[in-house]
């Protein structure tokens, strides 16, 4: 049977679009108002057997496992016999024009009802393209560059068939341990909230395209906030806390117009995410109005029985579809047991017809009945994937998610006529691990490695001698003997360390955040040659880089840059492009700090020496006996080729009333030798609050571009809004009293400047 059946005739258009013609919001849903996609739908559902809807709730896995090895029906040689029963809803993990084509053909004209298919994958950082890790991403205080590189990402993978991403993940986190830190935006909510948004714009664009994506919100709620940093770990906090620090950026995602959001794998308050009704009906439903699809995460509703919250896959299947989970990703629950929930009465069959209903509606959105072939296309796979456009575009983002953390011997910029380099290191030569811990469709081949970069940007003359020095894993030095000769026979050392690609991402957390293996001692002899060391550090999370606090080497933190690493690392160093990443998010000076974010309460006792007063004056603070309350390097911090000067913030109101607006000003003068660009960071604090405030909170941020001697005045306006926070009854509002407007260079200013709230 063909898809085309639910075409509408034209006279039957004519009349919905003139019932339609009133605006439908979540607010006015006159159920007279009935849409033509409504219709549609309804139509649709009307045709289904149950087996048919479970079916169309149930999400499989292809040939790419990304979890524990699946119990899942269907067995990966026979989808086309499930999709031909309508036992699925769609594959994910899978991709290729051909093999798409393949399967949606199988859908549309084999199956009874003729449903097309969802095509799902992580697309977490580029599809063949490969851009930064999104942490890497976030470094670039970048909005537009963001957006477009999810728009790149979602134009290959469209290409290949996919029409569903399971990104952005919008998951704050404070903490270095934890792996998946790689994929978020860091420890900020605001920065957080844009970024969710950016990457939202960037996969969906007008979602009905061919060459865009729908975007997914994960993990639903608080998955960054696991104890100890271990993956998929309990997460237990005050509702004050997930309110003003863990839920904004995904409601930001929402509000950018994400089409759906995952629920996350870890219980809160007790509650498993995929059965906690405060989380689906109260927050996600009720007060965000989200009309969107709910997907579980892998196997998270069967997991529910190993929280111990459900005794059985009956149970966990029941409270995940009444509390609101539409589609269930692996767990095989909804296809084999919802048929009989509902056919004993155990659900009643709204639940399943709801969680139908957004399914289609999801199809709908994605033009997939209209053309359930537009996703998938050979000519586009052979010409738009790894383009000389998309490639300019991760080298783009690849340049500006580079920060320069200490460079006190000014070795860098480079000068390209260097006659020797000696390239050390792991990272010198690879390919594979350059591509990330989200990237599996990337290819080893199409990275430009370091070596690549830095031979094809260096002088003509320049010699570059290269050697491993040691591995991420083993204890081995005896490759730090290659490494010391040609060192000493160089003019520079350049050092490729840092983690492999599963040192981070899913299930990479690590309880030692130092550089692998042997790196720190290799890193060390390389800096007792006595030669100019420059240390490029590729990394999936902060790493505890304290060894280096010495200032001798210069330092610059890369992430993982993807296809385009050795142009962005070369062009760095060598200053074709002058830094301009900031950190989104605080390193630590070592993982008992953890968890460590600006952001942070001023406690009753607060401790702000510089521990060099005599130790009986430091007594009963808050603090440690043997390392600094602040971080190495704070969030917001990154150093450029040329110096910023701020003059002191001025505010054109000392005090305002409840409608009032402040506006803060500063001028920012480039007062080094070269065109960059500075990242001029606002932060707010309330010095007395109900319930009591951060120490500062960034609420706004301008990246600006200043020639050598050029200044400029940044300003900000600042409302009653950027005010509010939960009080003490959980109201949003803004309190009277005291507060302090910060602008600066990173999170550490003390730049600023009090007024008063009436
Ligand atoms: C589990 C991960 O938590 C989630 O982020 C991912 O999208 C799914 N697996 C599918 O691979």
């Amino acid at each position: 049977m063909n898809y085309k059946k639910y075409t509408l005739h034209p006279g039957g258009l004519l009349l919905l679009l003139i019932l339609c013609s009133g605006q439908r919001t979540p607010e006015n849903k006159n159920p007279l108002t009935v849409s033509a996609k409504d219709e549609f739908i309804e139509s649709l559902l009307s045709k289904m057997t149950l087996e048919e809807k479970c079916g169309q709730l149930n999400f499989v896995v292809g040939s790419i496992l990304t979890g524990p090895a699946a119990t899942a029906d269907v067995n990966v040689s026979d989808y086309d016999e499930a999709i031909r029963k309508g036992r699925i809803t769609g594959i994910f993990n899978t991709n290729g024009a051909k093999n798409i084509r393949h399967l949606q053909e199988v859908a549309v004209k084999e199956s009874r009802l003729g449903i097309p298919l969802l095509i799902g994958a992580d697309i977490i950082h580029g599809y063949k393209t490969i851009t930064p890790i999104p942490l890497g991403e976030a470094a670039s205080w970048d909005l537009a560059a963001i957006e477009k590189s999810a728009r790149v990402a979602a134009i290959e993978a469209s290409a290949s068939g996919i029409n569903w991403t399971f990104a952005p993940m919008a998951d704050i986190t404070h903490d270095a341990r934890w792996g998946r830190i790689a994929e978020g935006a860091g420890e900020d909510p605001f920065l957080g909230g844009l970024i969710a948004a950016a990457r939202v714009k960037g996969f969906q664009g007008n979602l009905k395209d061919a060459n865009t994506i729908a975007a997914c919100i994960k993990h639903f709620a608080a998955y960054g906030a696991p104890e100890g940093g271990r993956d998929y770990n309990t997460v237990d906090m005050s509702e004050r806390r997930l309110r003003e620090t863990y839920l904004p950026p995904y409601k930001a995602g929402l509000q950018a117009g994400a089409a759906t959001i995952m629920t996350s794998f870890n219980e809160l308050d007790g509650v498993p995410a995929s059965g906690n009704p405060f989380l689906l009906k109260e927050v996600l439903r009720k007060e965000w109005n989200f009309e969107g699809l709910v997907v579980s995460d892998w196997q998270s509703i069967e997991e529910m029985i190993s929280h111990g919250n459900v005794a059985d896959r009956k149970e966990a299947g029941k409270l995940a579809i009444k509390t609101g989970v539409d589609m269930d990703m692996m767990a095989d629950i909804y296809i084999k047991e919802l048929p009989e929930l509902v056919k004993n009465g155990s659900v009643d069959i709204v639940f399943v017809d709801n969680a139908v209903r957004r399914t289609l509606a999801l199809k709908y959105d994605l033009g997939l009945f209209e053309n359930p072939y537009q996703y998938g296309d050979e000519k586009r796979e052979a010409t738009e994937i790894l383009s000389k456009e998309n490639r300019a575009a991760a080298l783009d983002i690849a340049k500006k998610s580079i920060v320069l953390l200490q460079n006190s011997s000014g070795i860098l910029p480079l000068n390209k006529s260097v006659k020797s380099i000696a390239l050390i290191g792991p990272l010198a030569e690879d390919k594979a691990e350059q591509n990330g811990c989200w990237a599996f469709f990337g290819e080893a081949k199409d990275v430009v490695s370091v070596a690549e970069g830095i031979k094809e940007t260096a002088g003509a003359n320049s010699k570059v001698m290269i050697a491993k020095g040691c591995d991420f894993y083993s204890s081995d030095t005896s490759g730090f003997r290659e490494a010391r000769k040609i060192a000493q026979q160089a003019e520079v050392i350049i050092l490729a360390v840092g983690e492999s690609a599963v040192m981070n991402g899913e299930a990479g957390s690590r309880s030692d955040i130092r550089l692998p293996g042997v790196q720190e001692q290799l890193v060390k002899a390389m800096m007792a040659t006595g030669k100019q060391v420059i240390v490029c550090v590729f990394h999936g999370r902060p790493l505890d880089l304290s060894f280096l606090e010495d200032k001798s080497p210069s330092v610059l933190a890369c992430w993982t840059l993807g296809s385009e690493t050795g142009h962005a690392v070369a062009a760095v160093i060598f200053g074709d492009y002058n830094p301009s990443g900031r950190l989104p998010v605080s390193f630590p000076r070592s993982v008992g700090q953890v968890p460590v974010y600006y952001y942070t309460k001023q406690t009753g006792r607060p401790y702000s020496g510089a521990y060099n007063e005599p130790a009986t004056e430091r007594v009963y603070r808050s603090k440690y006996r043997d390392v600094e309350n602040s971080p190495l390097f704070p969030f917001g911090y990154g150093l450029s080729y040329t110096t910023f000067k701020y003059e002191t913030v001025e505010v054109d109101h000392s005090t305002i009333n409840s409608d009032g607006i402040v506006t803060a000003s500063v001028k920012v003068s480039n007062t080094g030798g070269r065109d960059g660009e500075e990242v001029v960071q606002l932060y707010i604090r309330d010095w007395v609050g109900s319930t009591t405030r951060p120490v500062r909170e960034l609420k706004g941020f301008q990246k600006i571009m200043l020639k050598a001697g050029e200044s400029k005045t940044v300003s900000f306006t600042i409302n009653n809004e950027m005010l509010s926070f939960y009080r003490q009854d959980m109201t949003w509002g803004a309190e009277p009293g005291k507060f302090t407007v910060y602008i600066g260079e990173n999170s550490a200013t003390n730049n600023g400047h009090d007024f008063f709230l009436r």
